[in-house]
């Protein structure tokens, strides 16, 4: 799959579907399930690494994550989800050339073949502009964008006309600067629907409603693995409560059985 591929689903009318990987494991278990893109999400500074917010995972750490990643999709290029590894906070915020450089990394050191940056504002899209030139395709990401959580929080973006004009202007320029496909996190269902219908690119939800080109999840929420996922990533499956149940029974098993019984001593040999 390559990013042009998205495109030519939504001009098909399919839907597709995103999920997140961060390690090797993960990676295996959403190739089997049949993810069609495989993002390493910088969530992944939250969901694994135990951070509080992204902010703090490094360029350096992203492409270790998405080389585990790649291993764990193992080596059928033609028949591969497309792999997409996030840039982190201030990866891409400080120049032009330092984003080519950190994006430039990320596909020659990794299997990704795009990258995802966050917001909308005039020096972001000019920077979509500048990696698509370079050759680096490019996701967008507007509405809640965590990597501005001390400006904009965790909660719902773009609530009144106002700002999702202003939203709906900056999907438009990010489409303009190159970006092959844009997320939409935490907005409202009708204006996701809208710019669905205006965007040539395919529009993928999260917390966005079903009227999207497709829909991206962290795996780890739906698995149930967080602790407190967003509440518009509901859990498939109880997995933190599976997990230490099953751990725990192993747990008491090995404390109740029975002691070893000490091997008795070879005989001493006599000559
Ligand atoms: O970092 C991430 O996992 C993401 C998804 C929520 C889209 O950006």
């Amino acid at each position: 799959m390559r990013p042009g591929d998205l495109i030519k689903r939504k001009q098909a009318g399919q839907r597709f579907a995103v999920l997140t990987a961060w390690d090797a494991l993960s990676a295996a278990l959403v190739l089997e399930a049949g993810a069609d893109v495989v993002l390493v999400g910088d969530s992944l500074a939250m969901t694994v690494l135990g951070h509080a917010t992204t902010l703090p995972v490094t360029l350096e750490e992203m492409i270790h994550h998405t080389r585990a990643v790649a291993r764990g999709l193992g080596a059928a290029p033609a028949s591969q989800p497309l792999l997409v590894c996030d840039l982190p906070f201030l990866s891409y915020q400080c120049g032009l050339d330092q984003a080519v450089a950190a994006a430039g990394r990320v596909l020659k050191e990794t299997a990704a073949a795009a990258v995802k940056l966050e917001g909308g504002e005039s020096e972001t899209v000019a920077v979509v502009d500048r990696l698509v030139r370079s050759g680096i395709p490019v996701m967008g990401h507007l509405g809640l964008t965590p990597q501005s959580v001390h400006r904009l929080g965790y909660r719902r973006q773009a609530n009144d006309p106002i700002s999702q004009e202003r939203l709906r202007r900056a999907a438009l320029d990010l489409e303009a600067a190159g970006c092959f496909a844009l997320v939409l996190e935490h907005v409202p269902a009708a204006l996701a629907g809208a710019l669905r219908r205006e965007l040539s690119i395919p529009v993928i939800g999260i917390g966005a409603g079903d009227d999207c080109d497709g829909q991206v999840r962290v795996t780890a929420d739906l698995l149930g693995l967080t602790p407190s996922p967003p509440p518009f990533c509901p859990p498939l499956l109880p997995g933190r409560e599976l997990a230490v149940e099953a751990l725990r029974g192993w747990l008491e098993r090995q404390r109740q059985s029975a002691a070893p019984t000490t091997p008795a001593a070879p005989a001493t040999p006599h000559c």
